[in-house]
């Protein structure tokens, strides 16, 4: 088996790669000085299987992937998954106004047309798969990042809102500690409480964990409540840190660490989501 990563993916190609034994394959990827991409594969994919990895965000990403897999399908492999760990516009999935589009269904579209099958990592909408016709699932990568925060024993896992307590429920799975979500409860115009549910966090080592982080408004906010409430430290994880207009400083001035996955590139990507796409991979 042959991975193939794009240029948005490289960490995540690599780990693939090694997590499922196969062959990481040679490819040539530049941009042009007016940002056009560059991509060839050197490496012979004739009747191989084959795994694409590329993320799509920013756009150049996308016609980035389209390139790599029709390269992939002129090379005639016997079977293409295309692995996309961030989707990029799963945040644009409902019609809101008249005149708008579903553009998440329209990037499905896209990229099932050259793959067999797709593969999506926590998936924001989760109905994007339904706008695909063949074969997509999409993996989580919650339980991964509980592994990694078992070596440093948290009391307890928070979801910022009640819809995302199934994303804290499986980290917390992996630790054996408690969950629970946060809630709002408005006090006057001007003031919103967060707090847990029914946790106590007094004294507590808490980590908010939440599927993106983009500007880092839910999880500074939420910090700053769960510290004046008398937590004793608070980390935020996330599957896809995206950090957007500068997030990154201004949360870490805030919240004790931040940790997330490689399906996007940073310094926080200490997990990588590899073991839960080889699963799907392998069947
Ligand atoms: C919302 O539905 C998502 O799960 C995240 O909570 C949201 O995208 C985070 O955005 P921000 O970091 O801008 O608060």
């Amino acid at each position: 088996m042959f991975v193939v990563s794009g240029s948005a993916s490289r960490k995540l190609g690599d780990s693939l790669a090694k997590h499922l034994g196969a062959t990481l394959a040679e490819t040539e990827i530049r941009r042009f000085p007016d940002g056009e991409c560059y991509v060839r594969i050197t490496s012979d994919l004739a009747d191989q299987e084959v795994a694409l990895v590329q993320t799509t965000y920013p756009d150049n990403n996308i016609i980035e992937l389209f390139a790599l897999q029709e390269a992939v399908r002129e090379a005639r492999p016997k079977h293409l998954t295309t692995v996309i760990p961030y989707y990029g516009y799963a945040r644009q999935d409902k019609i809101f106004k008249p005149g708008e589009t579903i553009v998440a269904r329209n990037l499905a579209r896209h990229i099932e047309m050259l793959s067999d099958r797709v593969i999506l990592v926590d998936i924001h909408a989760p109905t994007i798969p339904s706008h695909f016709t063949k074969p997509c699932k999409a993996v989580s990568s919650m339980g991964q990042i509980g592994e990694y925060l078992k070596a440093f024993s948290p009391d307890a896992i928070l979801a910022p809102d009640k819809g995302a307590l199934e994303r804290a429920g499986a980290v917390s799975k992996a630790l054996g500690c408690q969950f629970d979500s946060l809630e709002k409860t408005r006090i006057d115009g001007e003031t919103v409480v967060m707090k847990p549910k029914s946790l106590d966090v007094r004294g507590k080592f808490v980590v908010i964990v939440d599927d993106i982080i983009a500007t880092g408004g839910t999880i500074i906010k939420a910090t700053e409540q769960l510290k004046a409430q008398g937590a004793r430290q608070v980390w935020a994880a996330c599957a896809h840190g995206l950090y957007t207009g500068g997030a990154l400083p201004k949360l870490t001035k805030v919240v004790d660490r931040v940790i997330s996955t490689d399906t996007l590139e940073s310094e926080t990507s200490v997990v990588t989501v590899a073991p839960a796409i080889v699963r799907e991979i392998k069947g």
